[in-house]
């Protein structure tokens, strides 16, 4: 499997490598910014890291992150975090390749630190548990295929403390093989929960089953993003124990994807498409996935389930939605005078501050 992968980058490689650096953007200043850090240390860990970059010279995930970390190192200079790069890959050529093309690329040996590795992921799972405590982590595992992040890793990853995942999964193999048991207990889905799904919601399919793993309890949100290529479909998986992660990561998604957030194709247009060729169609089923959140958003207030901006914030983010498809609602529903709801937030910045107490829903009868 991925004999040409560092020929040339396909479309889909470059999407999943686009919403990487986007990603790293959104999370690093978090950690280097504030004058008083959070953790004293920032762990950036690709641990399937490939060469650095394709044959034609476009840039790969090692070389993204320190391409981004360039465009802090005013910030890193005067922080007084330690940010470390773990880049492992089971291939020796890539590991020597990714040195060589490090030291072309350059960067700031004083600020950064690079560690090399070239061993099985399967063998250096066990320590990630060790290094990832007591720094703020961002985790990317950019497999081919789909083992590596089974059940158990996932379950265990996910309790990490202040680690975001970001990791990629051809979810089109499970479809293809639904009869396969060894692959089917990797998400413990059956071979009929596979087959009845149409090929192009199979990552959808993937999420929910990791999200289902998620620990009863445990507050963890996770996003997919779907990519497809022909009659494949593969996706990003991104998890975060923290509102934040998930609110940037889902910004991203927005910004890639303004219909559904979720993929860079037509995830629910297909279906109408399908049933119903016409141009209404197909524009009604463009606004569907926003139309039936707000509506269920608006019947929540409106029933008074969701009392404050922060619950309102919860519930949209939990659904995979944001700011922006919010405002909308609470701007009607206080026109039409259903409700009163004072100098609301639903950004995490605010509404998740502990100090501050969250506005109150007040339903006008
Ligand atoms: C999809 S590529 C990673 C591409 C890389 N993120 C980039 O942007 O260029 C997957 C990489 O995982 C490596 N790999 C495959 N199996 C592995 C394993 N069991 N442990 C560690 N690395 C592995 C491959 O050699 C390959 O370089």
């Amino acid at each position: 499997m991925g004999k040409d992968f560092f020929k040339k980058f396909t479309e889909d490689t470059n999407v999943k490598l686009e919403m990487y650096e986007d990603y790293l953007m959104k999370w690093l200043p978090v950690f280097i910014v504030p004058p008083k850090p959070i953790r004293n240390t920032v762990n950036i860990m690709d641990l399937f890291c490939g060469p650095g970059k394709d044959e034609e010279g476009t840039l790969g995930s090692p070389l993204i992150a320190l391409k981004v970390l360039k465009e802090y190192e005013g910030y890193i200079f005067r922080s007084p975090v330690t940010v470390n790069l773990y880049f492992n890959d089971k291939e020796q050529k890539h590991i020597d390749q990714l040195k060589l093309n490090i030291e072309e690329f350059g960067y700031r040996k004083d600020l950064i630190n690079i560690h090399y590795s070239c061993t099985d992921f399967e063998e250096l799972y066990p320590t990630i548990n060790q290094l990832a405590s007591n720094s703020a982590n961002l985790l990317f595992l950019d497999q081919f295929g789909i083992k590596y992040v089974n059940q158990d890793k996932f379950i265990e990853i996910c309790q990490l403390s202040v680690t975001d995942l970001i990791f990629f999964i051809s979810s089109t193999t499970f479809k293809r093989f639904h009869n396969d048991k060894n692959i089917n207990q990797i998400l413990n889905l059956t071979s009929d929960e596979i087959q009845k799904e149409e090929f192009y919601k199979i990552h959808r399919l993937v999420h929910k089953a990791y999200n289902s793993f998620i620990p009863e309890g445990h507050s963890y949100g996770l996003a997919p993003f779907s990519i497809r290529k022909g009659t494949n479909v593969y996706g990003l998986i991104f998890g975060s124990g923290h509102p934040l992660g998930l609110e940037k990561f889902l910004d991203i998604c927005w910004l890639k994807d303004e219909t559904t957030g979720e993929a860079n194709f037509d995830i629910q247009g297909d279906v109408k498409l399908k049933e119903q060729p016409s141009l209404f169609a197909t524009e009604e089923a463009k606004t569907l996935k926003i139309a039936v959140f707000q509506s269920q958003l608006e019947d929540a207030i409106l029933k008074g389930e969701l009392t404050s901006d922060l619950q309102i914030y919860i519930f949209a983010l939990n659904r995979g939605f944001t700011n922006k498809h919010i405002k909308p609602i609470i701007s009607k529903l206080k026109k039409e005078k259903k409700i009163d709801l004072k100098y609301p937030s639903f950004k995490c910045g605010t509404v998740w501050d502990r100090k501050r107490t969250p506005r109150v829903v007040q339903i006008i009868k």
